[in-house]
């Protein structure tokens, strides 16, 4: 993490793009706070949009803002982020989750500098500095024709790779200990230090989700441990069978489509005949989703399908009635 981070410090003064990328978890919003931080930007805003979050009608209007009347519902001139973020930065999160024709209005705002609001007359002047991030293998994307090339360049000025948790195991430690006290603090409970077992089961584990899933495990274990260290029995790491299809899984950056781990052995076939699909694929995604504490990006990268397919199935269950794992507020947790 002090590697990326001097690289952060490096590049946080120029004006130019970077794309940020590496698995969910791994802290590519916080270096993208850090770099507008450490910019010469840093008075003005931070501005961050989820483009997986909101179908192609919404994003668009949401990056660009609209004049009232620009379509049923806009009562009001509203700024997009572009505007929002003036004299500041603004993050393009997900930024492979964007469909092929906003990606072409995206390119036209970098370039050009201006941006055109839905149902605007004359287009608007914008100072922004892009930063993108992405858990995608962007140039893979290109490659497959759903991502614009011209694009890509635009936003890969400059390149950071954030590193899952299982390459760079030098952090698991101090991360487990920052967060077990951060979060003794928060519930007003006594900081224990980990016993050795607890802490060699820390560093061998191979952390599907990265800093977040280490995050939340650290916050159960603060919450469960008594006595006077954090005992291994206070430490819940994923289900084996999840975690085993995570540990022979390569890396989501270079994983082809078609090859995938499967967590079910031969036994756990079996106990699914007899179910229909529908069933099957509605109890691994709102399974897999509570795995994850529902965050989706997570939960869709486990799962080997978009965010926006996620989604979509997501509102699906919702609209007949079952529970779905909404992922906890970290507003309280100082962000
Ligand atoms: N080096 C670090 N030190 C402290 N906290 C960290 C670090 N890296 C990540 N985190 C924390 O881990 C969590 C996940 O980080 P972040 O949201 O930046 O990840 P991300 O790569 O954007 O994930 P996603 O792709 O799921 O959006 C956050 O709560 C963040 O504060
Ligand atoms: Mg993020």
């Amino acid at each position: 993490m002090i590697a990326v981070l001097g690289r952060v410090d490096q590049v946080a003064r120029a004006e130019a793009s970077v794309l940020i990328s590496g698995e969910s978890g791994t802290g590519k919003e916080l270096v993208a706070r850090r770099i507008h931080a450490k910019s010469r930007r840093a008075a003005g805003p931070f501005v961050a949009l989820n483009c997986a979050a909101l179908p192609e009608s919404l994003l668009e209007s949401e990056l660009f803002g609209h004049e009232k009347g620009a379509f049923s519902g806009a009562v009001a001139q509203r700024k997009g982020k572009f505007e929002q973020a003036a004299h500041g930065t603004l993050l393009l999160d997900e930024i492979g989750e964007m469909d092929l024709r906003l990606q072409a209005k995206l390119l036209r705002a970098i370039q050009e500098r201006e941006i055109d609001r839905l149902g605007g007359k004359h287009p608007v002047r914008v100072d922004v500095r892009i930063l993108a991030a992405t858990n995608r293998d962007l140039m893979a994307e290109v490659r497959a024709g759903r991502f614009r090339e011209d694009l890509y360049f635009r936003l890969d000025v400059v390149r950071l790779r954030l590193p899952p948790l299982r390459e760079r195991r030098g952090d698991i430690l101090p991360l487990a200990q920052v967060f077990a006290a951060r979060f003794a603090g928060v519930n007003g409970l006594p900081l224990r230090p980990f016993s050795a077992q607890a802490a060699s089961a820390l560093q061998v584990y191979n952390w599907p989700g990265n800093v977040r899933e280490m995050e939340n495990a650290m916050h159960r274990a603060v919450l469960m441990a008594d006595g006077p260290e954090i005992g291994l029995d206070a430490i819940d790491l994923a289900s084996p069978d999840l975690a085993r299809g995570q540990t022979v899984r390569p890396s989501s950056e270079n994983r082809p489509a078609t090859q995938k781990a499967t967590p079910f052995a031969s036994d756990g076939i079996a106990a699914l005949v007899g179910r229909s699909m529908e069933e099957v694929e509605r109890d691994l995604i709102l399974g897999t989703l509570a795995h994850c504490l529902g965050n989706r990006t997570r939960a869709a990268e486990v799962l080997g399908i978009s965010i926006r397919a996620l989604r979509n199935k997501l509102q699906d269950y919702r609209a007949i009635g079952l529970p779905v794992t909404a992922a906890p507020g970290y507003a309280a947790m100082g962000q």
